[in-house]
């Protein structure tokens, strides 16, 4: 490659909450943005073109995504994964096998290095779906030729508000005695973190937090502060939860997919090393102010 040529990056999940903060992160460091949304979403990007090169469209659900797609391209960071469902696939359709189908279609186009969003965790032998079809895609990324980085990140700043909107509505629901630990991370911190491993020797895997650990309890505690409201903070028993999998696994595949994810992240340590510096309560804070 020549010298002088910026390195090509895409981000394929650029129109995810990840993605957005990925794409000013690499710009400003002087990659060339190329970001890869499905058609369908290709509106939801449009606010931040100043900071794209190029926008590439393809389904990764579907095997042969375009060589097109990676013309030039050094390296790919994917996010693609299911965080809220919107269209009924599965955590093994989209988390592994449209992160598959990428990995082959940049193999087979002469790309370089991939790095890819797991979870922290994503290791432990958990039956979790999400926390699964995460293993499974590390395990085939670790088995590929390119250059691998895997990132696993404890939970962003954004999911939070949903329990500081819980708090503005007098009650706080949390699963599990709320005693377990998490390292949450601005999305923007992440980015950061993300965009400095790209300069370090490939084949390696990191799990990132944020600045600070918390159990559940002390965010709920926080949410209400910020909210300025004298809120109640209400424990959803292990017993009972296991009820409301059992129940969602045989009526709503999506459904028992996404509550088993968010039970298994409340009921367990997913803290990580720290990084970054933008604290959750600020973080709050604005999002109260901004409503
Ligand atoms: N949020 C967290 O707290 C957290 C914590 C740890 C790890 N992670 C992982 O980090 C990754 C990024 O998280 P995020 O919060 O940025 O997620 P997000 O905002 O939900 O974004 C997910 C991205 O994946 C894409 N995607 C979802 N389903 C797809 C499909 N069927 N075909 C193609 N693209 C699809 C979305 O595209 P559309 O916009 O077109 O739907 C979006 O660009 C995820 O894998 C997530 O599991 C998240």
């Amino acid at each position: 490659m020549d010298s002088q040529q910026p390195v090509r990056v895409l981000v394929a999940g650029a129109t995810g909450t990840l993605g957005r903060a990925l794409i000013p992160v690499l710009s400003n460091c002087g990659r060339e943005v190329v970001a890869l949304v499905r058609p369908a979403s290709q509106r939801r990007i449009e606010s931040l073109s100043g900071d794209i090169k190029d926008l590439v469209t393809a389904e990764v659900t579907e095997p042969d995504i375009p060589a097109s797609v990676f013309e030039g391209v050094h390296t790919v960071i994917s996010s693609i994964g299911i965080t809220r469902q919107r269209d009924g696939l599965t955590y093994d359709e989209v988390d592994f096998g449209g992160n598959l189908n990428l990995l082959r279609a940049a193999e087979r186009s002469g790309v370089r290095r991939f790095l890819y969003v797991s979870v922290v965790g994503a290791d432990k032998d958990v039956s979790v779906p999400g926390f699964r079809a995460k293993r499974r895609f590390e395990e085939a990324l670790r088995d590929s030729a390119l250059e691998w980085q895997i990132v696993r990140p404890s939970g962003f700043f954004t999911d939070i508000t949903d329990f500081l909107k819980m708090a503005r509505r007098g009650t706080v629901h949390l699963f599990g005695n709320g005693r377990s630990r998490i390292s949450p991370i601005h999305p923007t911190d992440l980015a950061e973190a993300i965009v400095d491993l790209l300069e370090v020797k490939p084949r390696t895997i990191v799990s990132i937090g944020g600045p600070a650990d918390f159990t559940w309890d002390e965010i709920a505690e926080l949410c209400c502060r910020v909210a300025r409201v004298r809120c109640r903070i209400r424990h959803w028993p292990e017993s009972l939860l296991r009820v409301a999998l059992a129940i969602t696994r045989v009526l709503s595949r999506p459904t028992y997919g996404t509550l088993s994810f968010l039970v298994h992240v409340m009921t367990s340590d997913t803290t990580a090393p720290h990084y970054g510096s933008r604290g959750l309560e600020e973080f709050l804070k604005a999002q109260q102010e901004a409503v």
